[in-house]
């Protein structure tokens, strides 16, 4: 997993009866736990047992964990999820980024960075914060553009492209940098297959295929040009808020 659980620490009460494996392991003597790493003990007091509470701070790899919820980190990360009208495309969506997260390996949603190779240049950035940049700045130019010219546009569309337009990053990226499969099924093909595989429609996987320099394929509607520009802004808006400049050669 890529993002570092917490230790459990789990704790021996004076009269917890103890194998002898446990014994073993403990000494019996409140003076072995001292200095032993990840293990803590109380002050001797006499108990049942004649041994102390002792304090165990069990490894992360150890430990029995609770599976991610990643229904619940969806839901709270991606508060624009709720602005998507059709019910059946707002779940859709929704469960495209569980899948993301479930076939990754990060426990949490706001562990997944941007882009880690530009980390020199703008620093540390939220996969989900570039995301929803998008999405806002997309559904304001779409409000801006029907304002200006009574132009019919797909909302939903809209939204769910924003919203999906990077859901391969948890794949394609480790904290440090591109994962073996980043650098195999480059971004954003690996989108359209996530996208595809949560039976989105062809005019979403196409907003994620043309947003990109990385294919061949540009946005061929007004919905899909209206994603690929927001994000274009967004990034351009880390760079000139970093180095007070437009670096072209981030994504
Ligand atoms: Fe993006």
């Amino acid at each position: 997993m890529h993002s570092a659980r917490p230790k459990v620490t789990l704790v021996l009460p004076m009269a917890f009866p103890i194998s002898s494996e446990w014994r073993v392991l403990l000494n019996e003597k409140p003076s072995a736990f001292e200095g032993v790493s990840g293990a803590k003990h109380s002050p001797v007091r006499s108990g049942s047992c004649g041994r102390p509470p002792i304090t165990i701070d069990i490894p992360a790899e150890s430990a029995c964990m609770s599976e991610p919820d990643y229904d619940k980190q969806v839901r709270e990360a991606l508060p624009e999820l709720t602005r998507i009208q059709d019910e059946e495309l707002r779940a859709r969506v929704h469960t495209a980024w569980v899948d993301a997260l479930d076939a990754s390996g990060y426990d949490d949603v706001r562990d997944v960075p941007w882009w880690p190779p530009n980390r020199d240049v703008v620093g540390e950035q939220q996969h989900v914060k570039h995301v929803r940049d998008v999405t806002m700045i997309a559904s304001r130019l779409a409000d801006t553009l029907a304002d200006c010219r009574d132009l019919s546009l797909d909302r939903d569309l809209i939204l769910a492209g924003a919203l999906g337009h990077d859901i391969s990053k948890p794949l394609e990226l480790s904290p440090d940098g591109v994962t073996e499969f980043g650098q195999l099924v480059p971004h954003p093909y690996a989108a359209v297959h996530i996208l595809a595989s949560a039976g989105l429609s062809a005019e979403v996987q196409h907003i994620a295929l043309s947003h990109s320099p990385q294919t061949a394929v540009t946005p061929q509607n007004i919905e899909a040009h209206v994603v690929a520009l927001a994000d274009e802004a967004a990034i351009h808006a880390l760079s000139v808020d970093a180095i007070g400049s437009i670096q072209t050669d981030l994504f």
